[in-house]
């Protein structure tokens, strides 16, 4: 596939280049509380600024339902890439409405602009290919002729999405560099990662990572379960669970993983149950066969990290997603530390996937650099080990 490289060598000054970007960042009401995948857009729009392009971004934020609502605007993004990037970042109103168009129209040679939430527009997610082509036809009109598209949203890739896979069909398209550090990093797991290769799932449904426990296993040394999702894997043991997270319809199946497996899964042999959920909820260290009725499990207990996190020193190659426990309450946020610093401690080559673990690793102040890569996609990544199609990769990879 191109990137963004070849692009640059073939000559920026002036054109308008499109770059799909995932901004996609945890708010508290405006602010931003975590800019990790700000910061990963920079060094792409930053090539593209200093060889004299002009920059429009498109991005997402949040799931709003396919109509402006001012609660999902990219403003407050906007203002954070300005102040990274030590310039102003104008917002169009809209994403290719009249203020879109006078912004581009205004763009200088190494300015940036960014597009309002390309989901304020129903066709965007929309699953016929004619709506999301008409949306894309219109993107691609709004920067014109000579413009270039440049696939730099690697948390979005797996989408099938007008700004992400169709108006690649329609311009000159590009990897960023962003994109491909992703793919290059998450194919030496798929392909031959040194052992011993252990995996961490956390996260709170066992549905959502199904697949990829499955997918995983058989190429793993070693798979460890934390997070919400343990209960279910306890309970498929047939230990009661108290009122901790259980997805009875995925007992079944989970047992299954067991029998098949069991030597390779490692589940929690402690953990620190509440009896309610809150912060400063009343809590203990039980086993995860003895919890009490009417306690729920929102932690890994210090055995399990102890015996996570020697697992961990020893492996040659990690990946991990998905918190141990619910680290945003600072009493149940041991197990998420133990094992990011059981990490951070080992020589392993560390991956780590998705949203929230890369979000734990920030909010609990652990050393980013302690990692080999952070990933800024959590279903993105967890889809590629899957061993699913990513289409914005696709696209990017096939004739257009
Ligand atoms: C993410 O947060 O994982 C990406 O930005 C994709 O968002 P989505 O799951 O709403 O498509």
């Amino acid at each position: 596939m191109k990137n963004l490289d070849d692009l640059l060598s073939e000559g920026v000054r002036g054109r308008r280049v499109l770059v799909r970007a995932d901004l996609n960042v945890p708010l508290d009401g405006e602010k931003i509380t975590d800019d990790g995948r700000v910061r990963a857009s920079l060094p792409t729009v930053r090539k593209l600024t200093e060889a004299g392009a002009r920059v429009v971004l498109t991005a997402h934020l949040g799931r709003p339902k396919g109509e402006p609502d001012p609660k999902f605007s990219l403003a407050p993004v906007a203002r954070r890439l300005g102040e990274l990037l030590g310039t102003d970042v104008l917002l169009a109103g809209d994403l290719v409405g009249d203020s879109a168009k006078s912004v581009v129209a205004g763009l200088t040679d190494g300015s940036v602009a960014l597009l309002e939430n390309v989901r304020f527009d129903a066709r965007e997610t929309s699953k016929d290919d004619a709506e999301r082509g008409a949306l894309a036809d219109e993107l691609a009109a709004l920067v014109g002729p000579d413009a270039a598209f440049v696939s730099d949203g690697f948390g979005v890739v797996h989408r099938k999405q007008a700004s992400v896979y169709d108006v690649a069909k329609r311009l000159p398209a590009y990897a960023g560099g962003l994109v491909l550090a992703e793919v290059e990093v998450l194919r030496t797991l798929t392909g031959d990662p040194k052992r011993p290769y252990a995996v961490v799932l956390g996260g709170s449904k066992v549905s959502d990572k199904l697949g990829v426990i499955k997918a995983l296993l058989p190429k793993v040394d070693k798979l460890l379960i934390g997070g919400g999702m343990a209960y279910t894997f306890l309970a498929a043991q047939g230990h009661g669970v108290g009122s901790s997270l259980l997805q009875e319809d995925q007992i079944e199946s989970t047992k299954q993983l067991l029998a098949e497996h069991g030597d390779k899964l490692v589940l929690p042999v402690d953990v620190v149950v509440a009896d309610r959920f809150a912060a400063d909820a009343d809590k203990q260290v039980v086993a995860a066969d003895a919890i009490p009725d009417g306690w729920m499990g929102l932690d890994i207990g210090p055995r399990s990290v102890e015996e996570f996190a020697g697992i961990l020193r020893e492996s040659a190659t990690v990946f991990w997603n998905g918190p141990a426990g619910v680290f945003e309450f600072p009493a149940f946020a041991d197990g998420t530390r133990g094992i990011a610093q059981a990490i951070v401690d080992s020589d392993s080559f560390s991956v780590v996937g998705g949203g929230d673990s890369a979000a734990a690793v920030r909010t609990l102040g652990l050393p980013e650099d302690g990692f080999s890569h952070i990933s800024t996609g959590g279903g993105a990544s967890l889809e590629y080990l899957e061993g699913k199609d990513l289409p914005g990769v696709a696209v990017l990879e096939g004739e257009r």
